[in-house]
């Protein structure tokens, strides 16, 4: 199976940027899911082919709630699913449960993240679509998961009953065919990517296996 590739735009770029950035990713792979912020859904999701991704949603109903960002809301504007407690945006489980519960109602997919094994077997038993393991001390580095938790990937793989993507300080092809190595299914990066210069060309070097 082809891996699932994962680019979080975060909030290194935004408006006409965040667009350029996504324009270059679909020239790689129509197929990558980006997580960009609620502003840039609409147009991320109407001028490419990618599956547009919000950052986070809340669980609240329309009504009385001024200054969240809705299921509904990202739906309508395009996107297909959500990221949901990325160690940057963390959640409560019970809320984590809540908000899984109304992006589905609203037929919203979830891509939820995990920062240990043990959060990783909680989180796999609401059945997300997605589930990503990215030990937080490691996000926006230099040294890879695969690099510095290799023992870990493959105990995941071994303990968790669900294909499962890894992320944090992923930058080469060497990082990403490790992580394929030792079990996951495909990869999240950020910084390697909207960081870049040129960002078609490195994505393009990040994949090549
Ligand atoms: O969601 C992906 C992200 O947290 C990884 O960030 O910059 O280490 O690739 P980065």
């Amino acid at each position: 199976m082809k891996p699932i590739i994962v680019i979080n735009f975060k909030t290194y770029k935004q408006g006409e940027a965040a667009i350029k950035l996504a324009k270059a990713v679909e020239k790689v792979d129509k197929n990558i899911i980006v997580g960009v912020q609620a502003s840039d859904i609409y147009e991320i999701a109407k001028t490419t082919k990618l599956k547009v991704y919000a950052q986070h949603v809340e669980y609240f109903w329309p009504g009385r709630h001024t200054g969240y960002v809705l299921p509904e809301a990202v739906k309508k504007d395009g996107a297909i699913g959500t990221f949901l407690n990325h160690s940057e945006h963390k959640l409560s489980f019970k809320i984590l449960k809540k908000t899984i519960k109304r992006c589905r109602e609203a037929g919203l997919k979830v891509l939820v993240f995990a920062s240990s094994l043990k959060e990783a077997k909680k989180i796999s038993k609401l059945k997300p679509d997605y589930l990503v393991y990215e030990p937080p001390e490691l996000v926006g580095g230099k040294i890879s998961v695969s690099k510095a938790k290799p023992e870990l990937i493959e105990k995941i793989a071994k303990k968790i009953k669900m294909p499962f993507l890894v992320g944090a300080g992923i930058h080469s092809s060497k990082d990403f065919k490790k992580a394929l190595e030792l079990g996951s299914s495909g990869i999240a990066v950020s910084s390697s990517i909207c960081k870049a210069k040129n960002p078609e060309k490195k994505l393009r070097m990040l994949l090549k296996t």
